[in-house]
């Protein structure tokens, strides 16, 4: 299949929007990272992405909406849930809620789980899709499963060239990190850190915000432990440099590439997915990484540089 390369024109955007209506696959630019979108309501689209990606069943997808009413249709609703996203959306922020009884969304986005994950991009390309197809969009990161997630559509292209329909290209994605994932259908809980901090989401609800444990019980399906994993070996928290190693550096070091200088941490997020794509494009045996910080967003850029150096 030929992957058409739209740009973000009234005419592209319509085209994208046609692709989506017959069932396609569209890979769409939103702040956090690149989405794979397909029709949420579509079973037989949303099952494409699984095939796209190579996504075992099991991992839910991510369902976007336009607005908050949107939302209203397919999630139980809930004190915490207004709060967070008044404050929150269009923004990084994704909320687990019971379904609503006969959800219009696919089974297969759900992974057949009685909750859904949803979210209201903030980026502008992303809200114009979502407002003219009008209808929510299953979107997982546009990534083959378990590899180094996109911030820009080289990065889409490097994987699911010739094995999706379109491409919308937004530019770099600004925030670098996937959202914030946080489940309400219990005590509010952390699944995966992002850009908006658990201090951020604890401060809006008035209450300390627990934090998903990978040892306790699952109630983070798809949380796989190995994931955007570059080819190479990470080392991480390196203090030194080992000759032959790539050097992916943070603050005032020498390296290949620094992710901040000037140890931002929201640079160093915007910076990540690239950079490592960069470094293993030259197939090093090992890319090195300096120490940073575990603490605001360092909790997401962390929390990813982990998984990547979990070898499946
Ligand atoms: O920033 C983002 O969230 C990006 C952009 C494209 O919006 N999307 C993204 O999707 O990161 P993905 O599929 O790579 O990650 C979705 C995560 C998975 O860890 C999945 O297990 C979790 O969301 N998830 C989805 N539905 C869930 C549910 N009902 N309960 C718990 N976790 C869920
Ligand atoms: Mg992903």
């Amino acid at each position: 299949m030929k992957t058409e390369n739209l740009g973000y024109s009234q005419s592209d955007i319509e085209k994208a929007v046609s692709i989506l209506r017959l069932g396609g696959l569209v890979a769409i630019p939103t702040e956090t990272v690149y989405g794979l979108a397909a029709d949420a309501t579509n079973d037989e689209a949303v099952s494409k992405i699984f095939k796209a990606k190579g996504r075992p069943a099991f991992n839910p997808l991510i369902i976007h909406v336009k607005n908050i009413k949107m939302a209203q249709q397919y999630v139980q609703w809930n004190e915490a849930a207004e709060i967070l996203t008044k404050k929150f959306w269009p923004g990084p922020l994704t909320i687990v809620l019971p379904s609503t009884k006969n959800s219009q969304i696919a089974e297969t986005a759900r992974a057949n789980l009685p909750s859904v994950a949803i979210r209201m991009p903030s980026h502008p390309v992303a809200l114009e899709i979502l407002r003219q197809f009008n209808r929510p969009l299953a979107a997982p990161s546009a990534n083959l499963s378990g590899k180094i997630s996109s911030t820009s559509i080289d990065h889409v292209l490097k994987n699911l060239n010739q094995k999706i329909d379109a491409i919308v290209d937004g530019g770099n994605s600004t925030v670098g990190v996937e959202s914030t994932i946080v489940t309400l259908t219990r005590v509010p809980t952390i699944l995966r850190t992002g850009f908006i901090t658990p201090e951020a989401v604890s401060n809006a609800l008035g209450a300390k915000i627990a934090n998903y444990d990978n040892e306790g019980p699952i109630i983070a399906p798809g949380q796989l432990k190995s994931h955007y994993a570059p080819k190479a070996k990470l080392r991480l928290d390196a203090i030194d440099w080992k000759q032959g190693e790539k050097k992916l550096g943070f603050g005032d070091v020498e390296c290949d590439m620094n992710l901040s200088k000037g140890k931002s941490l929201t640079e160093a997020a915007q910076n990540l997915f690239n950079f490592l794509h960069i470094l293993d494009s030259s197939n090093p045996r090992t890319i090195s990484v300096s120490p940073i910080p575990n603490e605001g967003i360092g909790l997401a850029i962390n929390d990813r540089l982990k998984r990547a150096s979990i070898q499946e």
